[in-house]
């Protein structure tokens, strides 16, 4: 069973973010699945690299998107995934230099630090993308 389940309330009503989320939670599973069969750490690592060059590229495709169409809550967007940024790149320089190790503690850090962000933030851009006929 996966760590994150997809579910439609995790959707925010455009099919493209909806894809990208989709891989974002699949880095996740694939982090949690790498921590229970007790995976070496370099395949953690790349597993988390990956999901932070993903991470990027999204924040980045969304607030394009953002601007493109003058969403006004662009800047706070953009602050917001600049923290999250910040917080995954933090952990990741903590587990290379052995600082810290995944644990479900990590893991449930993680499972937040994404899940938060599509129900709270990204959920609210739902609406006025879908007035502007992005689905
Ligand atoms: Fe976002
Ligand atoms: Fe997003």
């Amino acid at each position: 069973m996966d760590y994150i389940q997809w579910s439609d309330n995790l959707s925010v009503g455009v099919q493209v973010f909806d894809e990208e989320h989709k891989n974002l939670v699949g880095f996740v599973n694939r982090l949690n699945n790498a921590l229970t069969i007790g995976s070496a750490k370099k395949t953690m690592e790349e597993i988390l690299s990956s999901l932070i060059r993903y991470t990027i590229i999204h924040f980045k495709h969304e607030e394009d998107y953002m601007a493109l169409h003058g969403y006004p809550a662009l800047e706070k967007h953009r602050a917001e995934h600049e923290a999250l940024k910040a917080q995954v790149a933090d952990f990741h320089e903590r587990f290379v230099a052995g600082k810290t190790t995944f644990s479900l503690e990590l893991m449930t850090f993680l499972r937040d630090w994404l899940t938060n962000h599509i129900l709270g933030s990204d959920m609210a851009y739902r609406g006025f993308f879908n007035e502007r006929g992005v689905q």
